[in-house]
């Protein structure tokens, strides 16, 4: 799979992909991530690539020319299967969007900054605007980061373990069930037995069990959601 973002930080998104599985998907080339600046594509010498918004109101707002620019160069190179905005207003991002957006081969993902982007890209060349919840940050770099994390995972061959990915929170529409590690007892805080006695069956029907248990507690819409 590859990935294109466009940002007008694109420092911003320099290290998380050089760290643990990102950086191993991409070393083992499952992925590629191209990071784009946007200033680059900028018409003007002071590289401006944002504006004030028409009818007032205050904040800049990134300009179309550049981002246009950006976009039609990279569809020259390939074809895309999906152009996705970062914005706070956007589809609240899902463990079923990330494994839809894990199947495709090219994506584009535009960072928004400021106040937003001149509606007129979001017109033309976005297919899909995702959010990561109903809070605004700063800017769409770390909503980006959280959304290739996402997808970049369920793809086969980057998690060591490949049933791992499977068993996620959400994948099923359950959380995840209570894990445990070494040592067997903390200040007399025992592991469940049952996670002890090697009995693979046992041990998986208590983590069913679990998983709904927990599921019911924390998080009872999953269990009714379409
Ligand atoms: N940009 C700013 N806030 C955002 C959010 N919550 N999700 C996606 N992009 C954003």
């Amino acid at each position: 799979m590859r990935i294109d973002i466009i940002s007008a930080l694109p420092d911003l998104l320099k290290t998380p992909f050089q760290t643990s599985i990102l950086a191993r998907a991409i070393n083992k080339k499952i992925v590629q991530i191209h990071v784009h600046d946007l200033r680059k594509y900028s018409k003007n010498k002071k590289q401006q690539i944002d504006d004030y918004s028409y009818g007032g109101g205050g904040g800049m707002v990134l300009m179309i020319e550049p981002i246009a620019k950006c976009i039609e160069t990279l569809k020259k190179e390939r074809t895309y299967q999906m152009v996705i905005f970062m914005t706070p207003d956007g589809d609240k991002l899902s463990q079923k969007i990330s494994n839809q957006l894990s199947q495709l081969k090219n994506i584009i993902i535009l960072c928004g900054r400021y106040e937003g982007v001149d509606q007129r890209v979001r017109d033309l060349f976005i297919d899909k605007e995702i959010s990561i919840g109903d809070y605004v940050l700063t800017g769409g770099e770390l909503p980006a980061m959280v959304l290739c994390d996402s997808i970049i995972r369920l793809i086969p061959g980057v998690m060591s373990n490949s049933s791992c990915a499977l068993s996620d929170s959400f994948q099923d529409k359950l959380l995840s069930p209570p894990i445990y590690t070494r040592p067997a007892s903390y200040k007399n805080n025992k592991v469940p037995n049952i996670l002890l006695s090697g009995n693979e069956k046992k041990i998986s029907e208590w983590k069913e069990k679990e998983a709904i248990k927990r599921t019911q507690q924390k998080r009872p819409n999953l269990l009714n959601d379409e």
